[in-house]
């Protein structure tokens, strides 16, 4: 914390490669801090020039004689690490590295030297192959960027330094203040974990927004997003949905869980709210920087056009926002401000006649209906409407909101007068779109950040396993050089683990197949248990519904023969007696160890089509029991748990734990890899359910070892 405080906030600042040659970098990283009103001391490092803008200059950092909080680097990469060098040992907290040609490019080697060092004397580094840091706090534009930067309070860290730049620009044609932008290049040293932790706590920031391509550290992402959507909203746009990470999984598991679904799911998990464009973004920076949260669910839509109206319905149920309909209290709010052939059924229809003075009644009307929470005012340029009104009818209608605490977004739809209405009040911060969807899209995430604030429980939920059994199976599993566990190995783990397992036993002979099969029960299955025959039934060695003795004896036989009809040398192991499993509603439930944000769990649609329907929901750990249901209420089938067509209700507790089991278990045991069960039989809540088949994958005792 104490050095980001140096990143956003330096007293003085050396500039590595400062010019006066215009068009360098180092002239203009100089002239934009400078004529940004940096108010610390500025320090251009050249080792040819006395003086760069009107500054004094430097030949190196170590002659400056002054303490230096901040150093830009901007020299060829080739003389990067002396530079580091220079600034780390004169003492300097936070070094920028603005110069590519590192591990973007492969140089890696040359990146860990510098990381290397600075990471010996505490000396933090952004970059390297950024464009720069502007920070509001210090009047700081520390970036290479041509535009003029707009001071608000919409924070931006950005892995891409080319859109970064681009979208400096943009925020100032969009009217969006910026309080900061990083850009975070390579992310060698500094992260968006650790800009998080400093723009959490700065008060001039009130949304933060973040591209991002990849997480490096991602458990530390995690927490520090976490931490950060309780104060404020976070925005995402990540691009890169891979398949390349699913084409290297081993399971099921593995290749759902492709990078971008697990990233999307424990984002959306930490609150942070994911944009799919630019556009989106900055709408939704707009709406949130400027907008309360919503009280309630009750909104209303108000508008001059029948069909505005209905594309604003429409899309409301699309981002799940709930209009409100209790038609008598509508009618009394709306009466006074709507003409008989309008209509006070939500949406409010004031007419196309409506003039500002009707707007002004019927927009001041929600503002002080204590059911009515959120407003939708929706205008459509007519001849009859005084347009000289329009800015000031939606400033003043605003303003009541806000002094309600309530939210109002404006979708105005008309030609070039109506432009420009939409340009001046986006400059003072208003929410007003050209587009319906903009304007309701921006305020569902209003509601998405609201119900994700009051559902947020931090409480954990572990189960208690039999982890003795479990390690003792794998050192088995180890010992013999396998990096899997075998499908009655996977049994047990669930056993020791609490989760059903079908009942079953391994005969050695006719007489123990009978003695096994009375004492289990019927209808029950036979399978051959041999090391040479891996598929079965392709050998005629499974047999099904056995339901009583005398077919126990007949399929023992059976079995046997075609066995050795099918391989004359194989050995056989065993028979295999297992309960014949009911049907029932099948899910998968898996758990894996991602890469950068380590454990994760997944349900979803089981069965043999699990990756062609692809209905699954990640979730990292820790979890408790109430975001599991809120994990299964996502899986698309779930209606399938409540039942359809006068089924009656599954287990749905009872794969709430197995899912914790299956998480516990990932959790405390390093070494596995992957666990997949499909399917989980799951049957009505007396009859709960059973984890059928069960594959676990193990870390190689090799690399176990290293
Ligand atoms: N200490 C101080 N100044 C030094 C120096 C050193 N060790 N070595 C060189 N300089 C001076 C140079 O003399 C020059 O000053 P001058 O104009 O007065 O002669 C200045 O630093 C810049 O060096 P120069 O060799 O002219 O480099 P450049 O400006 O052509 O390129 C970079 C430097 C960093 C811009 C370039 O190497 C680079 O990495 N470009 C890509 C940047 C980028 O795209 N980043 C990602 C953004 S998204």
């Amino acid at each position: 914390m104490h050095s980001m405080k140096y990143l956003f906030e330096p007293e003085s600042i050396a500039i590595v490669g400062a010019s006066s040659t215009e068009g360098k970098i180092g002239n203009s990283v100089v002239r934009n801090i400078a004529g940004g009103g940096f108010r610390g001391a500025i320090y251009p490092v050249n080792p040819s020039a006395k003086e760069i803008l009107g500054h004094t200059a430097y030949p190196a950092v170590s002659s400056i004689g002054q303490e230096v909080d901040a150093a830009v680097i901007c020299i060829p990469a080739e003389h990067v690490f002396e530079a580091v060098k220079d600034c780390v040992d004169s003492g300097v907290k936070q070094v920028q590295i603005i110069t590519s040609g590192f591990s973007e490019i492969g140089e890696h080697d040359k990146e860990n030297e510098i990381i290397d060092y600075a990471a010996q004397k505490g000396t933090r580094i952004l970059g390297p192959n950024i464009f720069g840091i502007y920070s509001a706090a210090a009047n700081l534009n520390a970036t290479f960027a041509a535009t003029e930067v707009t001071r608000g309070n919409v924070a931006i860290l950005t892995q891409s330094g080319a859109l970064g730049i681009a979208m400096m620009g943009k925020t100032a044609a969009s009217n969006i203040g910026l309080s900061a932008m990083v850009s975070l290049g390579n992310k060698a040293d500094i992260d968006e974990a650790d800009c998080l932790d400093y723009i959490r706590e700065d008060p001039s920031t009130a949304v933060i927004f973040m591209y991002i391509e990849g997480i490096k550290k991602g458990e530390r992402f995690i927490e520090s997003l976490e931490k950060t959507t309780r104060v404020k909203p976070v925005i995402i746009l990540k691009s890169g949905r891979s398949s390349r990470g699913a084409m290297a999984a081993a399971s099921h598991t593995g290749s759902l869980a492709g990078s971008d679904a697990v990233f999307d799911a424990i984002i959306r998990q930490c609150g942070a709210l994911r944009a799919e464009s630019l556009e989106d973004a900055f709408y939704w920076c707009s709406y949130l920087s400027s907008s309360p949260m919503p009280g309630g669910d009750n909104t209303v839509i108000i508008t001059n056009g029948g069909g505005i109206g209905v594309m604003a319905t429409d899309a409301c149920e699309k981002y799940g926002i709930k209009m409100y309909d209790d038609q008598t209290a509508l009618r009394e709010i709306f009466g006074p401000a709507t003409p008989v052939f309008g209509s006070t059924r939500n949406p409010i229809d004031i007419t196309g006649g409506a003039a500002s003075h009707d707007y002004n009644l019927a927009l001041s009307a929600p503002a002080a209906a204590p059911d009515i929470h959120s407003t939708i005012a929706l205008y459509c340029e007519t001849a009859t409407f005084d347009t000289e009104n329009l800015a000031p009818m939606i400033r003043k209608t605003w303003e009541e909101h806000k002094k309600a605490g309530k939210p109002a977004v404006y979708a105005i739809v008309g030609g070039s007068s109506v432009t420009s209405v939409i340009d001046t009040l986006q400059k003072e911060n208003v929410p007003v779109y050209s587009d319906v969807d903009e304007a309701v899209s921006a305020l569902a995430v209003g509601y998405r950040y609201r119900s994700y604030l009051e559902t947020r429980n931090n409480a954990q939920d572990w189960a208690s396993i039999d982890m003795a059994t479990i390690n003792e199976i794998i050192d088995r599993a180890q010992s013999e050089g396998r990096s899997f566990l075998l499908a009655n190995e996977g049994a047990a783990v669930m056993q020791a683990a609490g989760i059903p397992v079908p009942q079953s036993r391994i005969a050695q002979n006719l007489d123990q197949a009978v003695e096994y099969a009375e004492c289990l029960g019927y209808p029950l299955v036979m399978k051959v248990v041999s090391r040479d025959i891996l598929h079965k039934s392709d050998a005629g060695g499974v047999a099904l519904n056995l339901d009583d003795k005398e077919e126990i004896i007949d399929a023992f036989e059976a079995i046997r023969q075609n066995c050795l009809n099918y391989n004359p040398s194989a050995v056989i192991d065993g028979f295999e007696i297992t309960e014949q499993v009911a049907e029932g509603t099948e899910i998968i439930v898996g758990a894996r160890r991602d890469p950068a944000f380590g454990p994760v769990v997944m349900c979803g649609l089981g069965g043999i089509y699990v990756e062609i329907i692809k209905d699954v929901v990640f979730r990292a750990l820790p979890l408790n029991r109430q975001e599991v249901v809120g994990m299964l209420e996502e899986i698309k089938t779930y209606p399938l748990l409540l039942g359809v067509r006068g089924e009656e209700r599954k287990d749905i507790e009872g794969l709430v734990d197995t899912i914790i089991k299956v998480g516990t278990i990932i959790k405390k045991c390093n070494r596995i890899t992957d666990i997949e069960i499909n399917p989980v039989v799951v049957y009505e809540q007396e009859r709960g359910l059973k984890a059928i088949d069960t594959r676990i994958l193990i870390s190689n005792p090799k690399e176990d070892s290293k």
